[in-house]
This record gives structure tokens, C-alpha cells and sequence, in this order.
């Protein structure tokens, strides 16, 4: 099996080029909703999915470190509202978010913690859901704030909760670019399908790439991105990009049990180097195209109003 893994190492397979087509055309879309922001703003990946407990925040927690070591300046939001536990992975002890912000008294700067690798991170809670209930002043306030450590960063990535609840859809209809993370199980296939049906009826125009995770080998992890591909294709008329296929790994479990990113904790294991991989991709399309939008937190404001 260890030689199906090098075959998708180096498996050429066009990702890269299509994805960074994919980004050529979701920026042309998002283009329509330029903004007077001068600087560079971060682009944005959601990691999300239809079935829960699929592997979206060790996905999450784990690109953003790889990500930081390629050095780019990372930040990890945890958008998980109900469970986030991206505190518990990366094993820091968040005491205040953005809630806190906006009921003044505490800083952005208290709200961030630093993590691995110096990503920045907004734990859970993170009280996002509140832009839309706060006055005018105070939404221009932090958005301020916001969009000043969008301007300061190369990559957002934002791990969200799973399933079509609204704020779930908002994150991703807010980003530039979805990640949607699915098993080869058919329950959690079609749960990603429903995730991706619901964001293309909502107009959602930028790249969707499909990660599948705990594979029992490579083309049992193609097979699945094929369905859930075609489906979107048939029915959606939507193309979908392939991502990764990461396999399933008892080490995935070890690390999670020791409260460590197993880029870390196992640097060398099968799922790391999936992971190393599917970082070095994005990071390369992203040297080769910047985001240029109107904001993450400026369309996420627009999308919970
Ligand atoms: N590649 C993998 N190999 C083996 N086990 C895995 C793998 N990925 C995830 N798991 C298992 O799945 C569990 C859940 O992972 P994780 O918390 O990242 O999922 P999630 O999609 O964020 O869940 P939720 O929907 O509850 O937020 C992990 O604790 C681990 O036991
Ligand atoms: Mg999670």
C-alpha cells in the first residue's frame, strides 16, 4: 500500500493547473465584489463537509502548520460555533473571542493565541455569528480590526462545523476557496454532495475541491471523489476539483490522543506526508495567483445580514 501513497506523490494528475484555473475563474467572480481595501488580503479556505467526524479539523489544524512552514503567515479560525476544538488539537487555552471584541474591553491581540509553527489562531466560539446583531458603528469597528489582519495574512483557513446549518453555509459562501472533506463511506459521499448542493444554489461561484480522508488506499479515494465529482457535474453542472486523498492512519489517532497535530507529533507517517503535500499545492497556486476581493469578514457580515 506504502507505494500506492508515492504513486499519488507523484501522480501528476493536473491538479495544480486545474486548481489554479479553478482560482482564475473564482476571482474573476469575486472581482464583481471589489472592495476599496488597497493591500493584499488573505485568501480564504473553508474546510467543511455534510457528515461530521470526518477529519475537517485535523485537516484544518494540520494544513495551516504546513502552511506556516512554508512560510506563510496563517491564521486558523475556528468557525465551529457548537464543538470547536481546534484549542484541543493544538493544545493552547483560548480565554477570550471575538464576542469579547465586540463587547469591548478586549483586544484582537487578546483574542489571538499563537499555536505551532507561529499560526495565529481565533478558537471556538469565536462569536462571528454576532456581526450581524451588533450596531453599525460596532460592525465597522471590528471590521476594521478584521479586515487589518486579513491585510496581515497570507492564509486564512477556517474550520468550520459540519452540515448545512447557516452559519456552516456562510463561512463557505464568504470564502475563496471550499474545501469539502468526505470518506469513502457512502453516508458521508452524499452528505458532501448535499454540502455542495446547497452552496451552488446559493450562487456560490469559486473553486470547491473535494478531500477524502481515511482511505484504505488511493484508488478507493479516487473512486469516491469520481461520484461525488460526477454527481456535481450531472446534477449541479458544477465542476469539482480533487484535492487530496489522505489515508486512514492509526498515527492520525495516536497524535489526536496526545493533543498534538500529528504533523508533528509523527512527521514522517503516511498521513503527514498526504498532508505536506496538499499544503505545498495550495501554496504554490497561491504564489501564483493572490486573492483580491472584497474580504472575508466584509461578505460574511454580507451573507449573515
Ligand atoms: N486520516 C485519519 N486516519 C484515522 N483516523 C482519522 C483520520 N482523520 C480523522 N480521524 C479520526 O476522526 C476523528 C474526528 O476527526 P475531526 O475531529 O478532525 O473530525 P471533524 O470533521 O472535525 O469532526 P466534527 O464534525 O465533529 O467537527 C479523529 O479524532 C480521528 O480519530
Ligand atoms: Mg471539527
Amino acid at each position: 500500500m506504502a507505494s500506492s501513497w508515492t504513486t499519488l506523490r507523484h501522480d501528476p494528475n493536473q491538479w495544480s493547473e486545474t486548481l489554479r484555473r479553478a482560482m482564475t475563474m473564482g476571482d474573476q467572480a469575486l472581482n464583481l465584489h471589489l472592495s476599496h481595501d488597497a493591500a493584499p488580503l488573505a485568501r480564504v479556505i473553508a474546510v467543511t463537509s455534510g457528515k461530521g467526524g470526518v477529519g475537517k479539523t485535523n485537516i484544518a489544524t494540520n494544513l495551516a502548520i504546513c502552511l506556516a512552514h512554508l512560510k506563510e503567515r496563517v491564521l486558523l479560525l475556528d468557525a465551529d460555533l457548537s464543538l470547536g476544538n481546534v484549542d484541543f488539537l493544538m493544545d493552547i487555552r483560548s480565554r477570550y473571542n471575538i464576542s469579547h471584541v465586540i463587547s469591548g474591553g478586549k483586544s484582537m491581540e487578546d483574542v489571538i493565541q499563537y499555536g505551532p509553527g507561529g499560526v495565529r489562531v481565533i478558537c471556538g466560539g469565536s462569536g462571528l455569528d454576532k456581526l450581524a446583531n451588533i450596531s453599525e458603528d460596532e460592525q465597522h469597528r471590528l471590521l476594521r480590526h478584521l479586515s487589518r489582519l486579513q491585510q496581515e495574512t497570507d492564509t486564512i483557513v477556517v474550520d468550520t462545523g459540519a452540515g448545512i446549518s447557516s452559519s456552516v453555509v456562510n463561512f463557505c459562501l464568504a470564502s475563496d476557496h471550499v474545501l469539502v472533506v468526505a470518506t469513502p463511506e457512502a453516508s458521508a459521499m452524499a452528505d458532501a454532495y448535499g454540502m455542495i448542493k446547497v452552496l451552488v444554489r446559493k450562487g456560490y461561484q469559486g473553486p470547491i475541491s473535494i478531500v477524502i480522508n481515511m482511505a484504505n488506499n488511493v484508488e478507493e479515494g479516487k473512486r469516491a471523489y469520481t461520484r461525488i465529482a460526477y454527481a456535481a457535474r450531472r446534477f449541479l453542472q458544477k465542476d469539482l476539483y480533487f484535492a487530496a486523498v489522505l489515508p486512514k492512519d492509526e498515527r492520525l489517532c495516536m497524535a489526536v490522543r496526545s493533543r498534538k497535530p500529528v504533523i508533528l507529533a509523527y512527521p514522517r507517517s503516511r498521513v503527514s506526508s498526504s498532508l505536506k503535500l496538499l499544503a505545498s499545492r495550495l501554496s504554490e497556486m497561491h504564489c501564483a495567483k493572490k486573492a483580491s476581493h472584497g474580504g472575508f469578514f466584509r461578505k460574511l457580515v454580507r451573507w449573515l445580514n
